[in-house]
Formats: structure tokens, C-alpha cells, sequence
């Protein structure tokens, strides 16, 4: 992908004392970084700071990064000063407790699931979860259930899930230890937690949230999972606050057993946490509970200034202008179904030519997400790069109703399936086959197709058609 020059120009006398020290091949992966970070990108996707921290240098990493150690505190002891920082979090996110995790979602995913329903327990899950539930499904041979949600067009993005369809499944399945929802979803969709939290009391399980995206909410004045309902809440603290990448806090209500939650972060975490992301976790909090609202809350009205942009002046169209309410109001997502360029091939051009990056495209959006962090020039700019390139979109085909992935039997568990002897077979030769891992394209990182479950021609037919060149191959079962 061709990169627009802008986007790496390194602004005068930013050479750091590290790069005169080292040569540039030393260290590749550091110094490509740095010369990203202070080249002039416009940065519409995680971490949340942006290249902007509430840290102030990189020495300052280097200073606070301890070990478990006099006056330092311990994570899963739950003591000393890391304590401290999770009690105030608890109180800002509105929950009953909250832990720290240095392993993303993916690891509170992971703990929440081993929590609430054990080894070999069964789960029902919205379809559009994230590829780390898979992997707990796998880990801890969990049986997962699904329910799924309608596609808003023309966006082609789940909206609303389908609470009847989960309420058949808890009947035809009381094994059903939890129910796991994903909210806001990566392209903003907010879903009804409370209306599931009633459905959850109601049969006796309990409800989990994936609200990985959403851990701004009570800057932008939204209630988290846990004061609509949820038992437990995990939010990715580095995606869409300033914090550092894989900083995220597990939230909790009063019907879980604490200890048993933290022994499970543990079991899924390093034995060496970082001392910089547990403090940047912190910082974070501190930050949106102080100045930081206010920088929320500026990022919520231009994302609204943006959305009614994109509909008055481009030909593309804004998720969220029409009658749709229930939207994270910092999450851009622009369509450009109606006209000839796919959202992916905006996203190319908006970085190539303006120098500008979004978070994730599809093959109709692109998905920019606004935090506190973004500046009026680079605001100015996407703007500008959505004006122009929508000029030259030319209109199209308006694209049929995206038909949601068809549902597949499923014949192993996810664990059988996921630790069997496989190997990989082209797309177009795996009908009649077991996936052995999930087909997920990335991002968002939803997996289309289970491990376990088998590959028909429908299922084929439709990752060529809509993720034509993103999945080639697919790791299959092999019996003999
Ligand atoms: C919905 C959702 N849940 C969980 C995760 C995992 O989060 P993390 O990258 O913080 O481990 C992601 C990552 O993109 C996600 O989109």
C-alpha cells in the first residue's frame, strides 16, 4: 500500500537521542515506529491517545516500569497502589469492583467466560463476538449457542440482536450457564443490555459484555454494562482512552465470585505485568474523570458534525443520521454503498493520498473512531480527504441487502475441532468440510465460521463473494 509522504514526514529536530546512538537497522521495529510517530498522520483508530499520551516521554516508561516490589502493590494479590487505582476505577465505571488486566479484552474475555461458566459448560453468544471468545471456547471447551442480529443497511452492519431467538435458545438449552453480548459493536452499534439483563434474571444466568469499544462511555455520559444489568463487563481501556495498547479493566457486579474472577485473570495473564500500562489504566481514568470529559464530549460533537457532513456534502452516508439512536457518538462509520468504490478502497486512498488512517474498512464502510486526542487540523483533514474522494466515487449499483452469513452445523466442538490434526485447503475446495479455525476476517476480527462446524457451498459462495481477496484458505479438519 502506497503511503502518502505527509504521513511519514518527520517534522525538524525530532531525531531522538536513541536514534543517534543506534543505527537504523538495530532496531527495525522501533525505529519504523518512530518514524510513524512523529511523522503528521491523521490517526482515526486505536490506542485512544493517539500518539498524544497523558504520559510525556518515553523516558517516563522506562522510570515507572517495576516489578512487584516495595511500595509497588500486586496485581492478583489485589494490593498496595494498584488496589487503589482499581477501587477508584470501580466507582468512575459505576461497578461493584474492577480489576486490571496488561493482556487486552482478550484476557478478561477469556477470565470472564472460565468465571461464569466453568470448563465444559455451554454459552450463548450474539454470533458477532469477537474471535477471542472462540479461543474460550476452545481453551476451556466451552459449547457455545448462538443468536443473531439483522443487518442495517445499507451498511450491512448487525444492528439490534434478536432477544426472542435467545430467549428459544436459554429454553431449548437450561445447560446454558451465561449469556455473552457484544456492546458497542466495532462499528458503534449499541445493544438493549438492559432488556437482556431482565431475560438473564429471568432463567438464572448470568450476563456478559464485551464492551471492549466502549470504555469512554461515561465520559460521553453513557451508563456502562454494569449499571444497565451485566454480572460482568470487560472494556479495553487502550482503544478508545489514552492509555497504552493492551490496557483494559474487567468490571464487576455483586453476583460474582471475586476471588475466583481474579484467580482466573491470572490464569489467562503474564506473571509480569507492566507497570507502564497498569499506571497508564489509571491515568486514563483519572484523566476522563477530571479535564478529560470535556475533550469526550468535543470529540461526540464533531463525530456528530462529521456524520451530518458526510450525508449534506459527500456521496457517501453516515451510520447514525437517519432514525438510529443507539450509536457510541464517537464512532464514525461512512458507507459508500451507492457508489463504486468499495469501503476498502476509500480507506487506501484517504491514507495514500491525504495521509489520513481510519480505524478498519469492510467492503462497504470505512470506521473512524474520535477521542479526546484528535486535533482540529486533523478533523479538517478527513473532512477535506471524504469531500474529495467523494467527488471522484462515481455513483453506483445500490448493492442488494447484504445476506447475513448462513448458519452452519455444527459436528465437533470447538476444543475437538480446534486441537485436531489439520492442515489448510483452498476456499473454493473446503464444502463438506470441518473448520478447525475460525475463518475470521481482519478486522473486525468477527469469525465468520466456528471450528467445528461444517463448510457448505452457501458458506463458500459468500467469502468469495464479500471477502473476495482477504480469505483464501481455510484450516480444515483432516480425518485420515
Ligand atoms: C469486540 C472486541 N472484543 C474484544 C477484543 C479484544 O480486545 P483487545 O485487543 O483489547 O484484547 C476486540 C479487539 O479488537 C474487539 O473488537
Amino acid at each position: 500500500m502506497q503511503t502518502h509522504k505527509r504521513a511519514l514526514r518527520r517534522p525538524r529536530g525530532q531525531m531522538s537521542k536513541i536514534n543517534r546512538l543506534l543505527p537504523f537497522t538495530t532496531a527495525p521495529l522501533y525505529h519504523a515506529l518512530q518514524l510513524m510517530a512523529t511523522g503528521d498522520a491523521a490517526r482515526f483508530h486505536m490506542p485512544g491517545h493517539k500518539g498524544e499520551p497523558v504520559f510525556t516521554t518515553y523516558a517516563d516508561l522506562f522510570a515507572i516500569d517495576f516489578t512487584e516490589t516495595y511500595g509497588t502493590g500486586n496485581l492478583y494479590l489485589g494490593e498496595g497502589p494498584i488496589r487503589d487505582a482499581e477501587v477508584a476505577a470501580a466507582c468512575y465505571f459505576e461497578a461493584g469492583d474492577c480489576f486490571f488486566l496488561t493482556g487486552g479484552s482478550t484476557q478478561g474475555v477469556l477470565a470472564m467466560l472460565a468465571t461464569a461458566a466453568g470448563a465444559g459448560g455451554s454459552v450463548l453468544l450474539d454470533r458477532g463476538c469477537h474471535k477471542s471468545v472462540c479461543a474460550a471456547c476452545a481453551l476451556l471447551d466451552l459449547t457455545p449457542y448462538f443468536f443473531s442480529s439483522e443487518l442495517i443497511e445499507p451498511f450491512a452492519v448487525p444492528g439490534a440482536l434478536d432477544i426472542a431467538e435467545a430467549e428459544r435458545q436459554l429454553i431449548a438449552h437450561p445447560e446454558i450457564r451465561a449469556v455473552m453480548l457484544t456492546s458497542p459493536t466495532y462499528y458503534g452499534v449499541r445493544r438493549d443490555i438492559p432488556a437482556f439483563a431482565d431475560l438473564c434474571a429471568a432463567y438464572g444466568k448470568k450476563l456478559l459484555v464485551d464492551a471492549a469499544h466502549g470504555a469512554h462511555f461515561p465520559a460521553v455520559g453513557l451508563p456502562t454494562p454494569i449499571a444497565e444489568g451485566a454480572d460482568l463487563a470487560v472494556l479495553s481501556i487502550h482503544k478508545t482512552l489514552p492509555c497504552l495498547g493492551q490496557g483494559a479493566v474487567l468490571l464487576m457486579g455483586d453476583r460474582i465470585d471475586r476471588r475466583g474472577l481474579r484467580e482466573n485473570t491470572a490464569l489467562f495473564g503474564t506473571s509480569s505485568p507492566s507497570y507502564p500500562i497498569l499506571s497508564s489504566i489509571d491515568l486514563a481514568r483519572a484523566y476522563v474523570e477530571g479535564p478529560g470529559h470535556i475533550a469526550y464530549l468535543r470529540a461526540a460533537t464533531a463525530c456528530e458534525d462529521l456524520r451530518r457532513f458526510v450525508d449534506a456534502r459527500t456521496r457517501f452516508s453516515a451510520l447514525g443520521t437517519g432514525d438510529f439512536p443507539d450509536l457510541d457518538p464517537c464512532r464514525l462509520t461512512v458507507s459508500t454503498a451507492g457508489t463504486d468504490m468499495t469501503g476498502q478502497a476509500l480507506s487506501d486512498a484517504l491514507w495514500s493520498e491525504f495521509g489520513v488512517a481510519c480505524e478498519m474498512a469492510d467492503e462497504r464502510n470505512a470506521v473512524f473512531i474520535l477521542t479526546c486526542s484528535d486535533s482540529g487540523s486533523s478533523l479538517r483533514r478527513l473532512r477535506r480527504a471524504l469531500r474529495k474522494l467523494s467527488r471522484r466515487a462515481q455513483k453506483g449499483e445500490v448493492p442488494h441487502p447484504a445476506a447475513p452469513f448462513p448458519p452452519a452445523e455444527r459436528v465437533l466442538s470447538v476444543r475437538q475441532a480446534h486441537f485436531s490434526h489439520h492442515g489448510r485447503v483452498p476456499v473454493e475446495t473446503a464444502a463438506g468440510m470441518v473448520c478447525a479455525r475460525p475463518v475470521t476476517p481482519y478486522p473486525p476480527g468477527i469469525p465468520l465460521l466456528w471450528p467445528g462446524e461444517k463448510i457448505t457451498d452457501s458458506h463458500i459462495e459468500l467469502l468469495q463473494e464479500r471477502w473476495y481477496n482477504k480469505i483464501d484458505d481455510i484450516y480444515v479438519v483432516i480425518t485420515d
